[in-house]
């Protein structure tokens, strides 16, 4: 990124930043500047991040999904573009970015900043806010996914019951709303009696 579009960015920014260390595994809220961000073309101001079950095991020593250390976790983020090199965005525009590198081997979306590359950037579409993009979240994402493929081997809406297995897992709830929404009866199989 050019040094008049990093000049856009704020001087400092806070961050979540999980580390392996000679003296153990440290955790904390550090103060970093615009540098400390791997390359990248879109500068995001981040306003939300899922919390992923991969976000957790990211914030462990013996969690083994981190491939960085330091590590900003965070597998998703949506906010603000503060600056891109990419003329597919620019300052202003509403953003999500999910999966990929981000908050394993990459810093992720735990962070009031954070630099992508523009091919993992999605634009928001309207009517959805970085909120509630981040509440349905990966998980969410991953759960869409997944009925856009049982479409695709020809499930339609309403032709009969849909089983979702894992029911009350991020996932799976996700998906019965899903399921439900598209007018589907939904059965959801639980390994737990409450
Ligand atoms: N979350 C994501 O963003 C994401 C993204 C990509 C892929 N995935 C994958 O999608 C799957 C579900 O993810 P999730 O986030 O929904 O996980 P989760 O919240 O931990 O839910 C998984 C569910 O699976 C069921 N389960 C757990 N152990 C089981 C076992 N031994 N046998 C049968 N069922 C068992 C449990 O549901 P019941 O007790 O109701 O049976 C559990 O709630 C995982 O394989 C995960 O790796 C997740």
């Amino acid at each position: 990124m050019t040094e008049d579009r990093l000049a856009q960015a704020p001087a400092s920014f806070r961050a979540f930043v999980a580390e392996r260390r000679d003296d153990g595994f440290r955790r904390a809220v550090q103060n970093l500047t615009p540098e400390a961000l791997p390359a990248g073309d879109v500068l995001v101001r981040v306003e939300w991040s899922g919390v992923n079950y991969k976000d957790g095991l990211a914030a462990r020593s013996d969690g083994k999904v981190a491939r960085i250390s330091p590590l900003i976790p965070g597998i998703d983020l949506a906010g603000e573009v503060v600056a891109s090199d990419d003329p597919s965005f620019a300052a202003g525009d509403r953003v999500l970015a999910s999966g990929y590198d981000l908050g394993v081997a990459r810093h992720g979306g735990y962070s009031e900043l954070a630099r992508v590359p523009a091919a993992w950037v999605v634009r928001l579409p309207d009517g959805l806010s970085a909120r509630e993009a981040m509440a349905i979240g990966t998980a969410g994402f991953t759960a869409a996914m997944s009925v856009e493929a049982l479409e695709d081997r020809g499930l339609r809406a309403g032709a009969g019951p849909v089983l979702v297995t894992g029911a009350s897992g991020g996932l799976g709830r996700l998906a019965i709303g899903f399921l439900a929404a598209r007018g589907d009866e939904v059965w959801a199989a639980s390994g737990k009696p409450e």
